[in-house]
């Protein structure tokens, strides 16, 4: 069966705070300093973020203190993850949380007039991607990925690896490195204190760049 994996989905997996964890698990420490690490590596200097899934808030506020001279979008399908980000969020000036579904931002031109210097999605393409391969989009949303990037702008993401995923991150970084040009593709296996088993997990970055 196809779970439909949309707004219905993840407001029920909301209903319960903190659903994976991603406030106290050292795991999911890691990988969000991985992340951050990767675009201090590949983007030093980023003026505009915008975090594709940002859930209750846990990465966005991290991202909020590793640059904070970026403004900072984050955007999720869930109304009550948002309002939890925005709770999260409060005192974190340049930091906009927007209640929305990525589909529509990559595929339908929603925020069509912004370009970033970032944009992170993490845990959440292999889910859109479900959605997208049923409507035969997928080439479409990770075209409007690169579209909003400014010139030398980078996509990063980092997904857990397993027998679901491993074919649809396959595909998307193939088709998206045929849009960016691949600058990193690293794999790591590390405990999950939540999970309580070693868990794989990838972390890649593809960069824009135009031509003038
Ligand atoms: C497993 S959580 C990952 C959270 C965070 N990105 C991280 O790495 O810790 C997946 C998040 O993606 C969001 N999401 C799923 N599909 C989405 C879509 N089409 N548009 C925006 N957000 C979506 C869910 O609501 C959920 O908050």
């Amino acid at each position: 069966m196809f779970l439909k994996f949309d707004k219905r989905y993840f407001n029920r997996a909301f209903t319960n705070e903190d659903p994976w964890r991603y406030s106290v698990s050292q795991y999911e420490k890691t990988k969000y300093l991985r992340q951050i690490e990767a675009i201090r590596a590949f983007c030093p200097q980023p003026h505009s973020i915008l975090e594709v899934g940002c859930a209750e808030g846990v990465f966005t506020s991290m991202l909020r203190e590793a640059f904070p001279q970026a403004k900072i979008t984050g955007i999720d399908i869930s109304p009550i993850a948002i309002t939890r980000a925005r709770e999260a969020c409060k005192d974190c000036a340049n930091v906009e949380l927007i209640e929305g579904d990525a589909i529509q931002v990559f595929c339908d031109g929603l925020l069509h007039d912004h370009r970033f210097d970032v944009i992170i999605q993490s845990e959440s393409l292999h889910y859109i991607f479900v959605r997208l391969f049923l409507r035969r989009k997928v080439h479409s949303y990770l075209r409007g990925i690169a579209e909003r990037l400014n010139n030398r702008g980078i996509f990063v993401t980092s997904n857990g690896i397993n027998l679901q995923s491993r074919l649809m991150l396959l595909a998307s970084y193939r088709l998206m490195g045929k849009l960016c040009r691949p600058e990193l593709a690293a794999k790591y296996r590390e405990w999950s204190d939540f999970r309580e088993r070693h868990i794989g997990y990838d972390l890649r970055v593809f960069r824009m760049t135009r031509s003038a």
